[in-house]
């Protein structure tokens, strides 16, 4: 046995040393070393010899066994650096041929007007706030001195999770939220994503984003607001923009305005045919007003000692606005080529 061990030492190492390829090394290692290769067969059999022939053809076969396994592995290494040399030599690069250039993305032009707008509070001594999407009705109606019999507490106004929970139609309610947890002086913005049941078209979609403002000290008044909205006005639209209040009504604000810019395509020059402004000069943009007595007490602060004014921006329309164009829609349609031409607000 153990001439037929070596015999099958010699012609395997004779074979090793000629062989070209990996499949071949491959099918050789099977063939001696597989679990039915000849020198596993032989140590398989070796539970039939008697001890001492046992002893002396196992430490053979283990000997050749281990001398085989190496000179594989040198066969594997020098077949493997075999072909690396034949492809460094075959395989060319022309290292002329221009790169692939890389799509820089950018930040979706909400977010950009969205954080714009977010430095000038800062500057001006703001914090930011936040407060969830999905609010408690209390929040985003009772607090907010909403009767009961509101139509926006409608269904068909507000999307309802269940009896006590909207997804928020606006920003205010984080206003409620600051008051709860902060005595004044407060100075805060919160700017958020909103929703509403409103039919798409240029300046409504269901989902939109909002930026709310709310200052309260004392002896805040409403020329303090006018004045804050001026600043906001020029800042977002340049000098010469101007702004407009309408009177309106909203529950938490007493007296409460509508602001309208000049109409930044006609430039309020009042155009008849003016797709924007639809002839009026003016644009819509936000509402505002001076914290309501009753929002103040609900929220723990002394309608007697402090006043204070709020604002709700319109973050989506202010956007579409900044960039000089009539619709909000192609914000929300996620068409890469209308988003990604908006690189950078100034
Ligand atoms: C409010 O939402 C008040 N919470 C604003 C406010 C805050 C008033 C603080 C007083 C004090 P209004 O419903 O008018 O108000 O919405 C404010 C702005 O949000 C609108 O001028 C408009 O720019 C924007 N907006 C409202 N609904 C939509 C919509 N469906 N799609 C896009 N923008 C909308």
């Amino acid at each position: 046995m153990i001439d037929t061990l070596k015999q099958l030492r010699e012609t395997t190492l004779e074979q090793l040393q000629n062989i070209q390829d990996a499949s071949a090394l491959e099918a050789l290692r099977v063939k001696i070393l597989g679990k039915k290769g000849e020198i596993t067969a032989v140590l398989k059999s070796l539970g039939s010899l008697d001890p001492d022939a046992r002893k002396e053809v196992g430490a053979a076969a283990n000997v050749i066994k281990d001398e085989i396994s190496a000179e594989i592995t040198a066969a594997k290494s020098r077949i493997e650096r075999i072909a690396m040399n034949a492809a460094l030599v075959n395989e060319t690069m022309d290292i002329t041929l221009p790169g692939k250039r890389r799509s820089q993305g950018n930040l979706h032009p909400i977010t950009q007007v969205m954080t714009h707008i977010e430095d000038l509070f800062i500057n001006l001594g703001f914090t930011i706030a936040e407060g969830p999407f999905i609010e408690t009705v209390y929040r985003n109606f009772d607090a907010l001195n909403t009767p009961d019999n509101h139509p926006t507490r409608e269904e068909a106004d507000t999307f309802f999770i269940d009896h006590h929970t909207v997804l928020r139609t606006h920003t205010s309610p984080v206003q409620v939220r600051v008051m709860e947890t902060q005595q004044p002086p407060i100075r805060v913005i919160a700017p958020g994503t909103c929703a509403r049941r409103d039919e798409i078209d240029m300046t409504h979609t269901p989902v939109f984003h909002q930026m709310e403002g709310l200052v309260i000290d004392k002896g805040i008044t409403f020329a303090d607001l006018r004045g804050m909205l001026e600043i906001i006005c020029h800042y977002v639209f340049g000098k010469d923009a101007g702004i407009r209040l309408r009177p309106s009504y909203f529950p938490f604000t007493e007296p409460s305005a509508e602001v309208d810019v000049s109409c930044y395509v006609c430039k309020g020059k009042i155009k008849d045919n003016c797709g924007v402004c639809k002839g009026t000069g003016w644009v819509e943009l936000w509402g505002c007003g001076m914290v309501h007595p009753n929002v103040l007490c609900m929220s723990g602060i002394d309608p007697d000692v402090y006043s204070g004014y709020a604002f709700g921006l319109g973050i989506s329309r202010i956007t579409a606005a900044y960039f000089g164009l009539p619709s909000i829609k192609p914000y929300f349609e996620n068409d890469m080529q209308f988003l990604t031409q908006f690189k950078g607000v100034r």
